[in-house]
Protein backbone atom coordinates (compact mmCIF):
# COMPACT_ATOMS: atom_id res chain seq x y z
CA UNK A 1 0.00 0.00 0.00
CA UNK A 2 1.88 3.07 -1.17
CA UNK A 3 0.61 6.71 -0.23
CA UNK A 4 0.15 8.91 -2.50
CA UNK A 5 3.17 11.70 -2.59
CA UNK A 6 2.61 14.48 -0.41
CA UNK A 7 -0.39 12.82 1.84
CA UNK A 8 0.19 13.60 5.12
CA UNK A 9 0.34 10.25 7.15
CA UNK A 10 -1.88 10.14 9.67
CA UNK A 11 -2.15 7.08 11.58
CA UNK A 12 -3.40 4.06 9.68
CA UNK A 13 -6.69 2.54 10.23
CA UNK A 14 -8.00 -1.17 9.95
CA UNK A 15 -11.07 -1.83 10.49
CA UNK A 16 -12.54 -5.47 11.12
CA UNK A 17 -16.30 -5.83 10.86
CA UNK A 18 -18.41 -9.18 9.75
CA UNK A 19 -19.32 -8.13 6.27
CA UNK A 20 -17.42 -5.48 4.45
CA UNK A 21 -18.59 -2.51 3.01
CA UNK A 22 -19.82 -3.81 0.18
CA UNK A 23 -21.30 -6.98 -1.33
CA UNK A 24 -19.81 -9.05 -3.82
CA UNK A 25 -21.70 -10.44 -6.55
CA UNK A 26 -21.26 -12.52 -10.06
CA UNK A 27 -22.50 -11.06 -13.31
CA UNK A 28 -23.69 -13.13 -16.03
CA UNK A 29 -20.05 -13.21 -17.63
CA UNK A 30 -19.07 -14.65 -14.35
CA UNK A 31 -17.20 -11.53 -13.19
CA UNK A 32 -17.13 -10.44 -9.74
CA UNK A 33 -18.75 -6.86 -8.91
CA UNK A 34 -19.71 -4.65 -6.30
CA UNK A 35 -22.90 -4.20 -4.80
CA UNK A 36 -23.20 -1.29 -2.65
CA UNK A 37 -23.98 -0.78 0.86
CA UNK A 38 -25.74 2.15 2.24
CA UNK A 39 -25.26 1.64 6.02
CA UNK A 40 -23.89 4.64 8.43
CA UNK A 41 -20.88 2.54 9.03
CA UNK A 42 -19.59 2.81 5.29
CA UNK A 43 -20.42 6.52 5.10
CA UNK A 44 -18.70 7.45 8.47
CA UNK A 45 -15.51 5.01 8.04
CA UNK A 46 -14.91 4.46 4.36
CA UNK A 47 -13.76 7.85 3.34
CA UNK A 48 -11.43 7.63 6.25
CA UNK A 49 -9.89 4.06 5.72
CA UNK A 50 -9.45 5.55 1.84
CA UNK A 51 -7.67 8.55 2.97
CA UNK A 52 -5.21 7.36 5.59
CA UNK A 53 -4.30 4.08 3.22
CA UNK A 54 -5.58 1.51 5.45
CA UNK A 55 -7.33 -1.15 5.13
CA UNK A 56 -10.53 -3.00 6.23
CA UNK A 57 -11.63 -7.29 6.83
CA UNK A 58 -14.70 -8.81 6.52
CA UNK A 59 -16.95 -11.47 4.91
CA UNK A 60 -17.62 -10.06 1.18
CA UNK A 61 -21.29 -11.44 1.87
CA UNK A 62 -21.35 -14.28 -0.58
CA UNK A 63 -19.62 -18.32 -0.44
CA UNK A 64 -18.95 -17.36 -4.30
CA UNK A 65 -15.65 -15.91 -3.74
CA UNK A 66 -12.44 -17.57 -3.80
CA UNK A 67 -9.01 -16.76 -2.68
CA UNK A 68 -7.86 -16.32 -5.97
CA UNK A 69 -10.62 -13.98 -7.16
CA UNK A 70 -9.25 -10.52 -7.78
CA UNK A 71 -11.39 -7.82 -5.96
CA UNK A 72 -12.88 -5.52 -8.43
CA UNK A 73 -12.14 -2.05 -8.43
CA UNK A 74 -14.99 0.79 -7.30
CA UNK A 75 -17.11 1.65 -10.66
CA UNK A 76 -16.31 4.96 -10.04
CA UNK A 77 -12.30 5.86 -9.73
CA UNK A 78 -12.40 7.15 -5.86
CA UNK A 79 -15.58 6.27 -4.74
CA UNK A 80 -14.52 3.06 -2.57
CA UNK A 81 -11.79 1.55 -0.98
CA UNK A 82 -9.37 0.23 -3.24
CA UNK A 83 -8.85 -3.40 -4.07
CA UNK A 84 -5.96 -3.42 -2.40
CA UNK A 85 -7.33 -1.68 0.77
CA UNK A 86 -9.74 -5.02 0.64
CA UNK A 87 -9.29 -8.48 2.39
CA UNK A 88 -12.30 -10.13 2.46
CA UNK A 89 -12.35 -13.39 5.08
CA UNK A 90 -13.24 -16.60 3.08
CA UNK A 91 -14.30 -19.41 4.80
CA UNK A 92 -16.22 -22.54 3.88
CA UNK A 93 -19.77 -21.90 3.68
CA UNK A 94 -20.85 -24.81 6.38
CA UNK A 95 -18.31 -23.45 8.92
CA UNK A 96 -19.62 -19.67 8.42
CA UNK A 97 -23.29 -21.20 8.85
CA UNK A 98 -22.32 -21.90 12.39
CA UNK A 99 -20.70 -19.19 13.08
CA UNK A 100 -23.37 -16.56 11.70
CA UNK A 101 -26.74 -18.56 12.01
CA UNK A 102 -25.62 -20.75 14.88
CA UNK A 103 -23.17 -18.74 17.29
CA UNK A 104 -23.59 -15.36 16.63
CA UNK A 105 -27.22 -15.00 15.89
CA UNK A 106 -28.52 -18.20 17.27
CA UNK A 107 -26.45 -17.75 20.78
CA UNK A 108 -25.37 -13.91 21.29
CA UNK A 109 -27.72 -12.26 19.40
CA UNK A 110 -30.65 -12.98 21.66
CA UNK A 111 -28.23 -13.50 24.82
CA UNK A 112 -26.85 -9.92 24.46
CA UNK A 113 -30.45 -8.48 23.99
CA UNK A 114 -31.47 -10.56 27.40
CA UNK A 115 -33.94 -12.92 25.99
CA UNK A 116 -31.83 -16.28 27.50
CA UNK A 117 -35.05 -18.39 26.84
CA UNK A 118 -34.32 -17.77 23.24
CA UNK A 119 -30.54 -18.87 23.25
CA UNK A 120 -29.16 -21.69 22.09
CA UNK A 121 -25.45 -23.03 23.97
CA UNK A 122 -24.01 -25.53 21.85
CA UNK A 123 -19.96 -26.52 22.03
CA UNK A 124 -20.17 -27.20 18.31
CA UNK A 125 -21.35 -23.50 17.08
CA UNK A 126 -18.54 -22.10 19.93
CA UNK A 127 -16.13 -24.10 18.13
CA UNK A 128 -16.88 -22.64 14.67
CA UNK A 129 -16.89 -18.99 16.24
CA UNK A 130 -13.14 -19.41 17.46
CA UNK A 131 -12.24 -20.45 14.25
CA UNK A 132 -14.12 -17.44 12.07
CA UNK A 133 -12.70 -15.43 14.60
CA UNK A 134 -9.18 -16.53 14.24
CA UNK A 135 -9.41 -15.93 10.63
CA UNK A 136 -10.43 -12.88 11.00
CA UNK A 137 -7.67 -12.21 13.01
CA UNK A 138 -5.04 -13.97 10.72
CA UNK A 139 -5.96 -11.31 8.49
CA UNK A 140 -5.76 -8.55 10.19
CA UNK A 141 -2.37 -9.63 11.30
CA UNK A 142 -1.07 -9.54 7.60
CA UNK A 143 -3.15 -6.73 7.38
CA UNK A 144 -0.56 -4.69 10.36
CA UNK A 145 2.36 -6.30 8.67
CA UNK A 146 1.66 -4.40 5.16
CA UNK A 147 0.80 -1.22 7.33
CA UNK A 148 4.47 -2.07 8.55
CA UNK A 149 6.31 -3.12 6.00
CA UNK A 150 4.90 0.84 4.22
CA UNK A 151 5.67 2.82 7.40
CA UNK A 152 9.50 1.51 7.15
CA UNK A 153 9.85 2.02 3.67
CA UNK A 154 8.29 6.03 4.33
CA UNK A 155 10.26 6.62 7.59
CA UNK A 156 14.38 5.42 6.72
CA UNK A 157 14.76 5.23 10.42
CA UNK A 158 12.51 2.39 12.29
CA UNK A 159 12.59 3.96 15.81
CA UNK A 160 11.53 7.46 14.53
CA UNK A 161 9.44 8.73 17.38
CA UNK A 162 7.04 10.47 14.86
CA UNK A 163 6.24 6.96 12.98
CA UNK A 164 2.63 6.76 13.69
CA UNK A 165 0.96 3.53 15.35
CA UNK A 166 -1.53 1.77 13.54
CA UNK A 167 -5.35 1.60 15.00
CA UNK A 168 -7.19 -1.55 14.87
CA UNK A 169 -11.10 -0.95 14.94
CA UNK A 170 -13.04 -4.28 15.14
CA UNK A 171 -16.73 -4.02 15.39
CA UNK A 172 -19.66 -5.63 17.04
CA UNK A 173 -20.81 -9.75 18.82
CA UNK A 174 -19.17 -11.37 15.65
CA UNK A 175 -16.22 -10.45 16.75
CA UNK A 176 -15.36 -11.09 20.24
CA UNK A 177 -12.63 -13.15 20.45
CA UNK A 178 -10.51 -11.81 17.45
CA UNK A 179 -8.12 -8.76 19.28
CA UNK A 180 -7.17 -11.49 22.06
CA UNK A 181 -5.71 -13.52 18.79
CA UNK A 182 -4.41 -10.51 17.35
CA UNK A 183 -2.80 -8.99 20.37
CA UNK A 184 -0.51 -12.19 21.05
CA UNK A 185 0.71 -12.44 17.26
CA UNK A 186 1.23 -8.65 17.15
CA UNK A 187 3.27 -8.78 20.80
CA UNK A 188 5.40 -12.43 19.11
CA UNK A 189 6.43 -9.83 15.99
CA UNK A 190 6.63 -6.78 17.19
CA UNK A 191 3.97 -5.01 15.79
CA UNK A 192 3.47 -1.77 16.82
CA UNK A 193 -0.44 -1.26 17.33
CA UNK A 194 -3.82 -0.06 19.55
CA UNK A 195 -6.73 -2.28 19.48
CA UNK A 196 -10.06 -1.31 19.33
CA UNK A 197 -13.59 -2.60 19.48
CA UNK A 198 -16.86 -1.05 19.53
CA UNK A 199 -20.19 -3.26 20.32
CA UNK A 200 -23.12 -2.54 18.28
CA UNK A 201 -25.66 -3.75 20.29
CA UNK A 202 -26.30 -3.62 24.23
CA UNK A 203 -23.79 -5.54 26.29
CA UNK A 204 -26.00 -7.70 29.31
CA UNK A 205 -25.97 -7.77 32.77
CA UNK A 206 -23.80 -10.40 34.33
CA UNK A 207 -26.58 -12.53 35.60
CA UNK A 208 -27.42 -12.79 31.65
CA UNK A 209 -23.73 -12.92 30.44
CA UNK A 210 -22.82 -15.53 33.13
CA UNK A 211 -25.31 -18.17 31.15
CA UNK A 212 -23.24 -17.96 28.48
CA UNK A 213 -20.81 -21.26 29.18
CA UNK A 214 -17.43 -19.41 27.99
CA UNK A 215 -18.25 -16.07 29.34
CA UNK A 216 -14.91 -15.92 30.34
CA UNK A 217 -12.98 -16.12 27.09
CA UNK A 218 -15.32 -13.38 25.47
CA UNK A 219 -14.11 -10.51 28.00
CA UNK A 220 -10.74 -11.69 27.97
CA UNK A 221 -11.55 -11.52 24.21
CA UNK A 222 -12.61 -8.04 24.41
CA UNK A 223 -10.23 -6.68 26.85
CA UNK A 224 -7.42 -7.70 24.70
CA UNK A 225 -8.48 -4.53 23.42
CA UNK A 226 -6.86 -1.06 24.73
CA UNK A 227 -10.37 1.03 24.35
CA UNK A 228 -13.93 -0.50 24.36
CA UNK A 229 -16.97 1.12 22.86
CA UNK A 230 -20.43 1.06 23.74
CA UNK A 231 -23.41 3.12 22.83
CA UNK A 232 -24.47 3.83 26.40
CA UNK A 233 -23.41 4.24 30.38
CA UNK A 234 -25.74 1.18 30.63
CA UNK A 235 -23.78 -1.13 28.41
CA UNK A 236 -20.32 0.33 29.95
CA UNK A 237 -21.74 -0.72 33.57
CA UNK A 238 -22.82 -4.21 32.61
CA UNK A 239 -19.78 -4.73 30.89
CA UNK A 240 -17.23 -3.60 33.54
CA UNK A 241 -19.24 -5.29 36.49
CA UNK A 242 -18.69 -8.87 34.56
CA UNK A 243 -15.24 -7.82 34.12
CA UNK A 244 -14.50 -7.10 38.28
CA UNK A 245 -17.21 -10.67 39.18
CA UNK A 246 -15.91 -13.16 35.90
CA UNK A 247 -12.32 -12.27 35.73
CA UNK A 248 -11.65 -10.42 38.92
CA UNK A 249 -9.90 -7.15 37.31
CA UNK A 250 -9.26 -3.77 39.60
CA UNK A 251 -11.48 -0.54 38.22
CA UNK A 252 -10.80 2.86 38.01
CA UNK A 253 -14.19 3.67 38.54
CA UNK A 254 -13.36 7.85 38.42
CA UNK A 255 -12.14 7.00 34.90
CA UNK A 256 -14.01 4.18 33.47
CA UNK A 257 -10.56 2.08 33.13
CA UNK A 258 -9.74 -1.44 33.91
CA UNK A 259 -6.93 -3.03 34.85
CA UNK A 260 -6.06 -6.45 33.32
CA UNK A 261 -3.12 -8.08 32.22
CA UNK A 262 -1.22 -5.50 33.25
CA UNK A 263 -2.70 -2.85 31.10
CA UNK A 264 -5.24 -0.33 31.15
CA UNK A 265 -8.47 -1.29 29.54
CA UNK A 266 -10.39 2.42 28.54
CA UNK A 267 -14.18 1.81 28.68
CA UNK A 268 -16.55 4.38 27.33
CA UNK A 269 -20.02 4.95 26.34
CA UNK A 270 -20.04 6.39 22.56
CA UNK A 271 -23.43 6.92 20.89
CA UNK A 272 -23.63 6.31 17.14
CA UNK A 273 -25.25 8.80 15.23
CA UNK A 274 -26.11 8.49 11.56
CA UNK A 275 -25.26 11.04 8.04
CA UNK A 276 -27.60 13.07 9.16
CA UNK A 277 -27.09 15.84 5.99
CA UNK A 278 -27.41 12.30 3.55
CA UNK A 279 -30.81 11.80 4.81
CA UNK A 280 -31.87 15.13 5.21
CA UNK A 281 -30.97 15.66 1.42
CA UNK A 282 -32.87 12.45 0.52
CA UNK A 283 -36.12 13.76 1.91
CA UNK A 284 -35.53 17.24 0.05
CA UNK A 285 -35.23 15.62 -3.05
CA UNK A 286 -37.67 12.69 -2.92
CA UNK A 287 -41.14 12.87 -4.73
CA UNK A 288 -44.42 11.82 -2.94
CA UNK A 289 -45.27 8.73 -2.51
CA UNK A 290 -48.20 8.04 -0.39
CA UNK A 291 -51.65 9.29 -0.61
CA UNK A 292 -53.73 11.41 1.02
CA UNK A 293 -53.97 9.88 4.62
CA UNK A 294 -52.08 9.25 8.45
CA UNK A 295 -49.33 7.26 8.44
CA UNK A 296 -48.13 5.71 11.55
CA UNK A 297 -44.88 4.36 10.55
CA UNK A 298 -42.70 1.05 11.20
CA UNK A 299 -39.15 0.18 9.82
CA UNK A 300 -37.31 -2.54 11.32
CA UNK A 301 -35.81 -5.54 10.21
CA UNK A 302 -37.70 -8.50 10.71
CA UNK A 303 -36.22 -9.40 14.59
CA UNK A 304 -38.22 -10.82 17.30
CA UNK A 305 -36.32 -7.88 19.13
CA UNK A 306 -38.21 -5.03 17.25
CA UNK A 307 -41.67 -5.71 19.36
CA UNK A 308 -43.30 -5.79 15.86
CA UNK A 309 -45.63 -8.38 17.18
CA UNK A 310 -46.60 -6.55 20.73
CA UNK A 311 -47.12 -2.83 18.32
CA UNK A 312 -49.10 -4.06 15.70
CA UNK A 313 -51.61 -5.53 18.70
CA UNK A 314 -51.24 -1.46 20.08
CA UNK A 315 -52.28 -0.96 16.72
CA UNK A 316 -55.43 -2.76 16.72
CA UNK A 317 -55.86 -1.49 20.28
CA UNK A 318 -56.07 2.08 19.23
CA UNK A 319 -58.47 1.31 16.10
CA UNK A 320 -60.73 -0.36 19.01
CA UNK A 321 -60.53 2.11 21.63
CA UNK A 322 -60.25 5.33 19.46
CA UNK A 323 -62.91 4.25 16.08
CA UNK A 324 -62.97 8.01 14.90
CA UNK A 325 -59.10 6.90 13.47
CA UNK A 326 -60.88 4.18 11.65
CA UNK A 327 -60.88 4.59 8.17
CA UNK A 328 -58.44 7.54 8.42
CA UNK A 329 -55.12 6.03 10.00
CA UNK A 330 -52.96 3.41 7.97
CA UNK A 331 -49.87 1.45 10.00
CA UNK A 332 -47.55 1.30 7.68
CA UNK A 333 -45.00 -1.31 8.68
CA UNK A 334 -41.41 -2.13 6.75
CA UNK A 335 -40.16 -5.16 7.44
CA UNK A 336 -37.03 -6.01 6.05
CA UNK A 337 -36.18 -9.89 6.01
CA UNK A 338 -33.15 -10.65 7.93
CA UNK A 339 -31.37 -13.89 9.10
CA UNK A 340 -34.03 -16.06 7.16
CA UNK A 341 -32.17 -19.18 7.98
CA UNK A 342 -32.92 -19.04 11.97
CA UNK A 343 -35.45 -20.82 13.71
CA UNK A 344 -36.76 -17.91 15.34
CA UNK A 345 -37.01 -15.76 12.60
CA UNK A 346 -39.09 -18.31 9.98
CA UNK A 347 -41.35 -18.34 13.36
CA UNK A 348 -41.45 -14.67 13.53
CA UNK A 349 -42.42 -14.08 10.30
CA UNK A 350 -45.56 -16.58 10.14
CA UNK A 351 -46.85 -15.12 13.35
CA UNK A 352 -46.64 -11.51 11.72
CA UNK A 353 -48.82 -12.90 8.62
CA UNK A 354 -51.24 -14.10 10.46
CA UNK A 355 -51.77 -11.05 13.16
CA UNK A 356 -51.70 -8.85 9.60
CA UNK A 357 -54.09 -11.09 8.20
CA UNK A 358 -56.19 -11.47 11.37
CA UNK A 359 -56.45 -7.18 12.16
CA UNK A 360 -57.15 -6.62 8.56
CA UNK A 361 -60.19 -8.87 8.35
CA UNK A 362 -61.28 -7.56 11.33
CA UNK A 363 -61.57 -3.87 10.25
CA UNK A 364 -61.07 -3.16 6.71
CA UNK A 365 -63.58 -1.66 4.49
CA UNK A 366 -63.83 -2.09 0.72
CA UNK A 367 -62.00 1.36 0.53
CA UNK A 368 -59.20 1.06 3.60
CA UNK A 369 -57.11 -1.13 5.29
CA UNK A 370 -55.78 -0.84 8.29
CA UNK A 371 -52.52 -2.53 7.97
CA UNK A 372 -50.23 -2.27 5.14
CA UNK A 373 -47.82 -4.91 5.26
CA UNK A 374 -44.64 -4.50 3.44
CA UNK A 375 -42.11 -7.69 3.93
CA UNK A 376 -39.10 -6.56 1.35
CA UNK A 377 -36.50 -3.77 1.01
CA UNK A 378 -37.40 -0.65 -0.04
CA UNK A 379 -34.94 2.30 -2.06
CA UNK A 380 -33.33 4.55 0.20
CA UNK A 381 -35.60 7.55 -1.69
CA UNK A 382 -38.68 6.06 -0.80
CA UNK A 383 -37.71 5.51 2.53
CA UNK A 384 -36.72 9.22 2.72
CA UNK A 385 -40.52 10.23 1.95
CA UNK A 386 -41.93 7.54 4.18
CA UNK A 387 -40.44 9.45 7.16
CA UNK A 388 -40.90 12.75 5.54
CA UNK A 389 -44.47 12.18 5.05
CA UNK A 390 -45.46 10.21 8.43
CA UNK A 391 -47.38 11.59 10.81
CA UNK A 392 -45.90 9.26 13.61
CA UNK A 393 -42.95 6.53 13.50
CA UNK A 394 -43.15 3.79 16.34
CA UNK A 395 -39.57 2.72 17.39
CA UNK A 396 -40.66 0.33 19.85
CA UNK A 397 -37.90 -2.36 20.18
CA UNK A 398 -38.27 -4.62 23.43
CA UNK A 399 -33.97 -3.87 23.50
CA UNK A 400 -32.12 -2.51 20.93
CA UNK A 401 -28.46 -1.16 21.39
CA UNK A 402 -29.04 2.09 19.91
CA UNK A 403 -31.62 2.03 16.74
CA UNK A 404 -30.81 4.30 14.03
CA UNK A 405 -34.50 4.18 12.22
CA UNK A 406 -35.58 6.71 14.93
CA UNK A 407 -32.29 8.87 13.89
CA UNK A 408 -33.21 8.81 10.07
CA UNK A 409 -37.15 9.38 10.95
CA UNK A 410 -35.70 12.85 12.40
CA UNK A 411 -33.21 13.76 9.66
CA UNK A 412 -36.04 13.20 7.51
CA UNK A 413 -38.74 15.08 9.07
CA UNK A 414 -37.50 18.05 7.35
CA UNK A 415 -41.52 19.99 8.39
CA UNK A 416 -41.06 19.47 11.72
CA UNK A 417 -44.82 17.68 11.74
CA UNK A 418 -44.10 14.26 12.67
CA UNK A 419 -44.05 12.63 16.39
CA UNK A 420 -41.53 10.01 17.03
CA UNK A 421 -42.46 6.96 19.67
CA UNK A 422 -39.98 5.66 21.11
CA UNK A 423 -39.32 2.84 23.64
CA UNK A 424 -36.94 3.21 26.07
CA UNK A 425 -35.14 0.26 25.64
CA UNK A 426 -33.53 1.52 23.09
CA UNK A 427 -30.09 3.24 23.76
CA UNK A 428 -31.39 6.10 21.32
CA UNK A 429 -34.29 6.60 24.42
CA UNK A 430 -31.31 7.60 26.76
CA UNK A 431 -30.95 10.95 24.51
CA UNK A 432 -34.00 10.88 22.35
CA UNK A 433 -35.73 12.77 25.00
CA UNK A 434 -38.08 14.62 22.78
CA UNK A 435 -39.86 11.86 21.95
CA UNK A 436 -42.65 10.48 23.59
CA UNK A 437 -41.50 7.40 25.83
CA UNK A 438 -43.52 4.33 25.40
CA UNK A 439 -43.22 0.82 27.30
CA UNK A 440 -43.91 -1.56 24.04
CA UNK A 441 -44.88 -4.56 26.98
CA UNK A 442 -47.64 -2.56 27.70
CA UNK A 443 -50.39 -2.39 24.97
CA UNK A 444 -52.69 -0.37 26.36
CA UNK A 445 -50.25 2.70 27.06
CA UNK A 446 -48.62 2.46 23.54
CA UNK A 447 -52.28 2.26 21.74
CA UNK A 448 -52.67 5.62 24.05
CA UNK A 449 -49.51 7.21 22.82
CA UNK A 450 -50.13 6.70 19.67
CA UNK A 451 -53.71 8.26 20.30
CA UNK A 452 -51.44 10.91 21.94
CA UNK A 453 -49.41 11.73 18.79
CA UNK A 454 -52.28 12.06 16.25
CA UNK A 455 -54.12 14.51 18.17
CA UNK A 456 -51.12 16.50 19.45
CA UNK A 457 -50.77 20.17 18.37
CA UNK A 458 -48.99 21.66 15.54
CA UNK A 459 -46.50 23.69 18.01
CA UNK A 460 -45.74 20.91 20.16
CA UNK A 461 -44.93 18.53 17.34
CA UNK A 462 -42.76 21.43 15.89
CA UNK A 463 -40.96 22.13 18.89
CA UNK A 464 -40.00 18.27 20.00
CA UNK A 465 -38.66 18.07 16.19
CA UNK A 466 -36.83 20.76 16.04
CA UNK A 467 -34.62 19.68 19.25
CA UNK A 468 -34.74 16.16 18.24
CA UNK A 469 -33.05 16.96 15.06
CA UNK A 470 -30.69 19.42 16.44
CA UNK A 471 -29.27 17.38 18.65
CA UNK A 472 -29.00 14.17 15.25
CA UNK A 473 -27.41 16.92 13.50
CA UNK A 474 -24.93 17.57 15.84
CA UNK A 475 -23.79 14.10 16.95
CA UNK A 476 -23.99 12.72 13.53
CA UNK A 477 -22.23 9.22 12.38
CA UNK A 478 -18.98 11.46 11.86
CA UNK A 479 -18.87 13.09 15.19
CA UNK A 480 -19.74 9.27 16.78
CA UNK A 481 -16.21 8.21 14.53
CA UNK A 482 -13.65 11.19 15.66
CA UNK A 483 -15.04 10.35 19.33
CA UNK A 484 -14.18 6.84 18.77
CA UNK A 485 -10.68 7.80 17.46
CA UNK A 486 -9.52 10.98 19.22
CA UNK A 487 -10.20 8.63 22.50
CA UNK A 488 -7.81 5.91 20.93
CA UNK A 489 -5.47 9.02 20.46
CA UNK A 490 -4.71 9.68 23.77
CA UNK A 491 -4.55 5.62 24.87
CA UNK A 492 -0.90 4.20 24.81
CA UNK A 493 0.32 1.96 22.68
CA UNK A 494 0.56 -0.87 24.78
CA UNK A 495 2.27 -3.37 22.10
CA UNK A 496 5.76 -1.80 21.69
CA UNK A 497 9.43 -3.75 21.68
CA UNK A 498 12.63 -2.99 19.42
CA UNK A 499 10.87 -2.73 15.94
CA UNK A 500 11.64 -5.04 13.66
CA UNK A 501 12.02 -5.55 9.80
CA UNK A 502 9.29 -8.11 9.70
CA UNK A 503 9.80 -10.08 5.94
CA UNK A 504 6.73 -9.43 4.00
C1 LIG B 1 -27.22 -5.26 13.68
C2 LIG B 1 -25.81 -5.66 14.06
C3 LIG B 1 -24.88 -5.57 12.87
C4 LIG B 1 -25.46 -6.35 11.70
C5 LIG B 1 -26.86 -5.84 11.37
C6 LIG B 1 -27.53 -6.62 10.22
O1 LIG B 1 -27.30 -3.90 13.44
O2 LIG B 1 -25.34 -4.85 15.12
O3 LIG B 1 -23.60 -6.09 13.19
O4 LIG B 1 -24.62 -6.27 10.57
O5 LIG B 1 -27.66 -5.97 12.53
O6 LIG B 1 -27.53 -7.98 10.48
P1 LIG B 1 -26.80 -9.05 9.56
O7 LIG B 1 -26.89 -10.32 10.35
O8 LIG B 1 -27.60 -9.06 8.30
O9 LIG B 1 -25.39 -8.60 9.34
Amino acid sequence: LEGEPGEPLSAPLIVVSNRLPFVLKRNANGKLQRSHSAGGLVTALGPVVMDCGGLWIGWPGSHDVRPFDEIPEPDIPNSGLKSQQVKPVLVRQELFDSFYNGCCNGTFWPLFHSMPDRAIFSSETWKAYQEVNEEFALKTIDALRQVRARLLKEYNNPSDDSMPVPVVWIHDYQLMLAAAMIRQVAIEENLACKLGFFLHIPFPSWDIMRLFPWDDQILEGILACDLVGFHIEDYCTNFIECCQRRMGCRVDHANSNIEYDNRTVHVRALPIGIPFNQFQQLAIKAPRVMKDERVVLGVDRLDYTKGLVQRIKAFERLLQCHPEHLGRVVLMQIAVPSRTDVKEYKALKEEIDQLVGRINGRFSTADWSPIRYIYGCISQDKLAAFYRDSAVALVTPLRDGMNLVAKEFVACQINENGVLILSPFAGAGGTMREALLVNPYEIDMVAETIHKALVMDEDERHHRMQLLRKRESSMDVDYWMASFLREMDQVECAITGPPSLIPV
